[in-house]
């Protein structure tokens, strides 16, 4: 199936920050711009036809030197750490493809920073 976008500033979604829309080349009306802190977040709700292996594509955009580490937490496990390596600058986007495992129906998918930078500025999440 074709895969649905779900933005970061569009409920249900969360986002423990602001969204802002400062930075152009962002899709939707704007990206989630988390608190600089571990235990900050952006959360999605996606919707899976049934329990399979998917691919969860995330795009992000990192004008820090360094990355910006965040846990992937699915329906509250832990997934693995994923870098969100810098892009160079915060206008400069990229999508970062990432395997879950989603359950059929509803599905949380939040990305949890582990460093006190915090998350880079988070577009969408694609599934
Ligand atoms: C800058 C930038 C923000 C970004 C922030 C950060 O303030 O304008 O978009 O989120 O740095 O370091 O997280």
């Amino acid at each position: 199936a074709a895969p649905i976008r779900y933005e970061a500033e569009n409920s249900p979604a969360r986002c423990t920050g602001t969204i802002d829309a400062n930075w152009p080349g962002y899709s939707g009306t704007g990206f989630c711009n988390g608190n600089n802190a571990v235990g900050a977040y952006a959360e999605f709700t996606v919707t899976a036809a049934g329990a399979a292996p998917a691919e969860l594509l995330v795009r992000f955009a990192n004008g820090a030197a360094g990355a910006r580490p965040a846990d992937l937490i699915v329906n509250g496990a832990t997934v693995r750490n994923v870098p969100f390596e810098s892009t160079g600058t915060w206008d400069s986007w990229v999508t970062k493809p990432l395997s879950v495992s989603l359950r059929s129906g509803s599905n949380t998918i939040r990305l949890a920073p582990t460093t006190v930078g915090g998350l880079p500025n988070v577009d969408y999440a694609e599934v």
